[in-house]
């Protein structure tokens, strides 16, 4: 059976980016693949969390995967941290990654332009602990959005140079994967770039209804189009996106044929989103709030997942450090 990994940063709850890109996915793919789904909180300290929120960070994202689905018994759900294996893999790993390659991606470079005060080795090598998460466990495929197809192309270059300097054929090189074939990237509400836990324009499955109306009210649109069939605007087409995933397909026909005739009400349009949206969470928020204040679920579930990750983990960094070529005397 094939085996699919891939995780979420504790730095912000779940928004819909995340569930449609990611979340969403995964849920499909624990019915027929060997699934690992982590939380990244290895990967979160690159922007320095106060250590007093951390485990809380972790435990809502925790609550969230199960709220949404993931389901304990058919995939394993663990934390990244309690895989010490991944960060040994990580410092291995490291001996074979170029400094130039690291500084030319653009997650880095985008970092590094949001928090220059804080452009630290951890963000540079972060596609590295990524790789490490994923190889570890010897996966072929990771559900992910659009904004990591970069970083998973650069885990498929770690995995293959180990296998080359080596002279072996021993990771598995892995593939990014959707069910809808393209990776996808779910828009923000501010009319242009994607939805993110920093951009401040997300909408999460945790938020209440009266928060998510008014957020997408407020949402940007533009002055609306003047000539019939005109090119759909960056903020329009954006509304159009979210509409995609969360309304029916006839509804989302109908307005762009409203937008084609330049008959379309913006204020119809952003109402009947906000409900589309509502409709979908409200019973996924109430999961949430029901399963964070459950210590011995959680509890239950970390250790089940920690338990079978490590197994797994710690047979691969055996079978590393031999291809390396550490021996005990
Ligand atoms: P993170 O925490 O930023 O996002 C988690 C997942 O959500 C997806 N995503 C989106 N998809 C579509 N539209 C959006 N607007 C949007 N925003 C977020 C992301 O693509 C991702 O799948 N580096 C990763 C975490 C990670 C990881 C891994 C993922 C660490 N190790 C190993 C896979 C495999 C990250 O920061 O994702």
């Amino acid at each position: 059976m094939e085996t699919v990994v891939s995780g979420i940063r504790p730095t912000g709850n779940l928004h819909l980016g995340n569930y449609y890109g990611a979340v969403k996915n995964f849920l499909k793919m624990q019915e027929n693949y060997n699934c690992y789904f982590f939380i990244a909180d290895y990967h979160s300290l690159t922007t320095h969390p106060h250590p007093a929120d951390l485990h809380g960070n972790v435990r809502q994202i925790l609550a969230e995967y199960l709220a949404a689905g993931l389901d304990p018994e058919k995939s394993t759900i663990y934390i990244q941290s309690d895989l010490p294996e991944v960060a040994e893999l990580t410092l291995l790993l490291n001996m074979n990654a170029y400094l130039g390659e690291l500084e030319r991606t653009t997650s880095f470079k985008e970092k590094a332009r949001k928090q220059p005060d804080n452009v630290n080795a951890g963000l540079l090598t972060y596609p590295v602990l990524m790789a490490s998460d994923i190889i570890i466990h010897q996966a072929s495929k990771v559900p992910v959005g659009k904004d990591q197809e970069q970083n998973l192309e650069m885990t498929r270059k770690f995995a293959n140079r180990f296998n080359r300097i080596y002279e072996v054929d021993y990771f598995t090189i892995p593939q990014p994967f959707n069910f809808g074939e393209s990776l996808i990237k779910i828009p923000g509400l501010d009319g242009s770039g994607k939805m993110g836990k920093s951009e401040g324009n997300g909408i999460y499955l945790a938020e209440d209804p009266k928060s998510i109306r008014k957020k997408v009210m407020k949402a940007v649109t533009d002055s609306g189009p003047t000539e019939p069939n005109s090119p759909v605007t960056e903020p329009i087409q954006n509304l159009f996106t979210l509409m995609e995933v969360v309304s029916d397909q006839a509804v989302l026909d109908q307005f762009k044929e409203d937008y084609a005739k330049c008959t379309i009400r913006y204020g119809d349009l952003k109402k009947k989103l906000a409900e589309d949206i509502i409709n979908f969470t409200a019973p996924i928020r109430e999961r949430i709030n029901a399963i964070a204040a459950d210590d011995a679920y959680l509890r239950k579930v970390a250790e089940m997942g920690r338990e079978k990750a490590h197994e797994n983990a710690a047979k691969t960094l055996k079978e590393v450090r031999e291809i390396i070529g550490f021996k005990p005397f």
